[in-house]
């Protein structure tokens, strides 16, 4: 009974780690700390590999007696994967799909998986929902796109039933400030909105505030990492239950602008943050904020935390851990 976590050792894994052990549920976590750390993974056995190695999957399967998977092992840098495509091919897809038929092939045949709403791209309208036209900007978005149709194959040829979870713009840290997101590697808004509040970088760069919303900047829908987290049980209590193969939107259904954030986080902290605003990023979609719906229906699930406890709790995790996890 056992669920494999792969990428356990990173930001929304180590969250849903947690929560699969609160929660009681036998964890195994599998991640290469290529970009996770060992710190953040709490009260689970953590492997050091790659999805894409059988041997060491199979092997695994069998020794924790793995029944389910989340698999948040990936590369996810849009910018990188624009740069750099192959290893995102390799990684998200090629890599993904060795996982799947070994994880098939040794009993495992729910599988949930971390997904995206940039999927979407820049979505026609707002809120989005899941039949929303499938229209990655992006090579990062494309490789999730084409898993999810990998996932669809396995469906055929090996009985794997699976869950993607399309996150919004995951954010925050846990309430107690022991685990969080690793600012080294993100260039995600709320972590360059803490660093910049914390002086430990240059003022934030506002991507342009001249777009058609109530403050120029633009909206997007900011989901606690915890309530992803408790996302990604749903998703597997639906697959134990037998429930079909899906896509679900996994968001708050609120938007939120970039100045919403610097103002949340200055109310809280009781910090300024420095910022000037430059140009607008190419491939910023006005507003994308999700459609919950289907996501209750389906799963049970909504969202419960707020903006603020996303501020509240980013900002406890990155004033108490500025330099991360450390080395480890
Ligand atoms: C948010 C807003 C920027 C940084 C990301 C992932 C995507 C998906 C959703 C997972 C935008 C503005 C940002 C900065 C800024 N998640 N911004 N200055 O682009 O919505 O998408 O989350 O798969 O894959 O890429 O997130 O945090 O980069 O930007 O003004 O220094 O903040 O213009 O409006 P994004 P983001």
């Amino acid at each position: 009974m056992t669920v494999l976590v792969t990428g356990g050792a990173g930001y929304i894994g180590s969250h849903t780690v947690r929560a699969l052990r609160q929660a009681g549920r036998a964890v195994v976590v599998l991640d290469t700390l290529e970009l996770g750390h060992r710190a953040a993974v709490l009260d689970a056995p953590l492997v050091v590999g790659d999805v894409a190695d059988a041997t060491l999957v199979a092997r695994l399967c069998g020794e924790y007696g793995v029944t389910q998977a989340v698999h948040f092992a990936a590369y996810k840098s849009v910018g990188e994967s624009m740069q750099h495509p192959a290893k995102y091919w390799a990684n998200n897809v090629g890599s993904a799909a060795v996982l799947f038929e070994t994880l098939a092939r040794h009993g495992v045949h729910e599988v949930v998986f971390s997904s995206s709403c940039s999927v979407y791209g820049t979505p026609p309208s707002v809120p989005v929902t899941e039949d929303a036209p499938i229209h990655p900007e992006s090579v990062y978005a494309e490789t999730k796109a084409v898993a999810e149709r990998v996932l669809a194959w396995f469906e055929r040829t090996d009985g794997l039933r699976s869950v993607s979870l399309r996150y919004f713009n995951a954010a925050g840290a846990s309430a107690d400030a022991v685990i969080g997101e690793d600012w080294a590697f993100s260039i995600n808004l709320v972590p360059v909105v803490m660093k910049a509040a914390l002086g430990r970088s240059g003022p934030l760069k506002v991507f342009g505030d001249d777009y058609p919303t109530p403050d120029g900047t633009c909206i997007r829908d900011y989901i606690h990492v915890d309530d992803l987290a408790a996302a990604h049980l749903a998703a597997l209590d639906h697959l134990a239950a037998g429930g079909a193969t899906t896509a679900v939107n996994v968001g708050t259904g609120t938007g939120s602008s970039v100045m919403d954030i610097i103002h949340a986080t200055e109310r809280i902290s009781g910090r300024q943050v420095p910022y000037e605003v430059v140009a607008r990023r190419d491939g910023d979609p006005v507003a994308s904020f999700a459609d919950p719906e289907h996501a209750a229906q389906v799963l049970g699930w909504r969202a419960t935390r707020t903006l603020d406890d996303i501020i509240a709790s980013a900002w406890a995790w990155h004033s108490t851990h500025p330099d991360g996890y450390g080395a480890g």
